[in-house]
């Protein structure tokens, strides 16, 4: 791109006291830093705990744990709060579009207009992929899940693309980018089109960047296409809503993945691949086969109870979050979608979404989700957006992974620009056997 691009520079995390860690079996104690950020809890800085100390902090699942200093993203979870450089989510998915945000999570600030125009430009420029990309489709089954077709396409990028995985050079960082957040939704149709037997359709670059992709996703040569404003708008508003969400699994796959110096491609690959977990992006999929397993309102309080019973393992799909202990702010934005795709396309009595609507009702006040601040989540309406607007649930998560992509190579483009960034490397308890001689083969019982 020519024109000038704001660029943020990560600042310092400031010092502002400490903490004392009194170690009372060696009679020693220590000061330990406390940072601050612009907004949510002070830190304790343990950079320099095992080297003065000799100790690890031990915190499985990393609650209580900051893994980076990062200006993409802040989340209260108490308060159900969710911004991106500084703008309220609920803005956002009102008054803004992906490619925007897009642009304010990669730059840090929202484009001007004429920054929004050479953006939108650019990204049209690159949503072709590479003709041979289609053999590589061909390979796979066409019962394949989605999302194992998407790690692998996506990881395969970087063969087809060679010359923008030089990532110490930054405009060819930028081109990465800027290729990831144009040819996902390609990917992703081609990837709905394979498992339906239908051709892949080439990009219309004269379309919006949501437009384009259900185009891509739904028409056929043979017959015109019409694009649906009410269901495009949706569209990007799901995009709007995955763009970034701080330090969760699939974020962190990305960032440890790149901490190595690993290409871009085979970075997002690896937050695909997490992301595909039920515990993850994986459980907007879930909620769909969990109402159906449920099937009808009066089987509510069996599930529920269920999924009380602590010897059960059935949890309900679409509710809690590990930071979110208030109502997650893009489910009560999406609530609002999901009325008017069903609306749109003439669903007004969809069982599922009824059956849903019950079950948060019922869940929101039982007393075990309530102390347990377990609210829904945005896969809880996500999965009965989608299936609306006509997608197979197989598709659900890969959707998923199309809109985050903004945030995973805003995420690894900000870590490979800090100063500070070493290799990822999480330290261990070891619980295993300690040092024992060898035994011949002979000798083990
Ligand atoms: N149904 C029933 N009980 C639940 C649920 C649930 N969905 N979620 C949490 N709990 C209970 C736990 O059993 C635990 O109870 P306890 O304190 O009596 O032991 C308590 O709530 C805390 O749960 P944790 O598992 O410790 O919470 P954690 O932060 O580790 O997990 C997670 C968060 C994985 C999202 C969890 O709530 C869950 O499995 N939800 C269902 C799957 C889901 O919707 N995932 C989407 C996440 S959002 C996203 O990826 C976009």
């Amino acid at each position: 791109m020519d024109m000038p691009i704001p660029q943020t520079k990560l600042a310092d995390p400031k010092e502002c006291g400490h903490v004392t860690l009194i170690d009372h079996a060696n009679d020693k104690q220590y000061e330990l830093p406390v940072l601050e950020g612009s907004e949510g809890p002070n830190v304790i800085d343990v950079q320099k705990l095992y080297r003065d100390t000799g100790y690890f902090t031990y915190d499985p699942g990393y609650t209580s744990t900051g893994s980076c200093n990062s200006q993409l993203t802040f989340i209260d979870g108490e308060k159900g709060i969710l911004r991106h450089r500084g703008y309220a989510i609920e803005e956002l998915a009102e008054k803004s579009d992906y490619l925007e945000v897009c642009f304010l999570l990669l730059y840090g600030e929202l484009p001007t207009a004429a920054q929004k125009a050479e953006f939108g430009r650019e990204i049209t420029y690159h949503t072709m992929v590479h003709e041979q990309l289609q053999y590589f489709y061909r390979g796979f089954r066409r019962d394949a899940h989605p999302m194992a077709v998407m790690v692998g396409v996506v990881g395969a990028l970087s063969a087809f693309y060679h010359e923008s995985t030089d990532i110490h050079d930054l405009e060819k960082r930028r081109l990465a980018t800027h290729q990831l957040i144009a040819k996902m939704p390609t990917l992703a149709a081609m990837t709905y089109k394979y498992s339906i037997g239908q051709p892949f359709i080439y990009p219309r670059n004269d379309l919006p960047y949501s437009e384009n992709f259900l185009y891509m996703t739904f028409s056929v040569p043979s017959e015109e296409y019409k694009i649906n404003p009410v269901l495009s708008r949706a569209m990007d508003r799901i995009f709007i809503l995955h763009a970034d969400h701080e330090q969760n699994a699939s974020t962190s796959t990305v960032r440890i993945a790149g901490s190595s110096g690993a290409n871009p491609f085979a970075c997002i690959a690896a937050g695909i691949a997490s992301l595909w977990g039920p515990a993850h992006g994986g459980a907007n999929q879930a909620v769909l086969a969990m109402l159906r397993e449920i099937g009808s309102k009066d089987r509510i309080p069996e599930f529920i109870k269920r999924a009380k019973d602590k010897d059960d393992p059935f949890r309900l799909m679409g509710f809690g979050h590990r930071v979110y202990k208030n109502y997650d702010p893009r489910a009560a934005i999406l609530r609002e979608s999901t009325h008017e795709v069903l609306d749109e396309v003439g669903v007004k009595d969809e069982p599922l979404l009824d059956l849903a609507i019950e079950l948060e009702r019922i869940a929101l006040e039982d007393d075990y989700f309530v102390e347990r601040k377990l609210f829904p989540n945005v896969d809880f309406y996500s999965g009965i957006t989608l299936k609306a607007m006509g997608f197979p649930e197989s598709m659900f998560t890969p959707l998923f992974a199309l809109g985050r992509t903004a945030g995973w190579i805003a995420q690894w483009k900000e870590m490979i620009k800090d100063p500070h960034q070493r290799i990822g490397r999480p330290r261990q308890l070891f619980t295993g056997p300690t040092l024992r001689p060898f035994v011949p083969i002979e000798k083990r019982s």
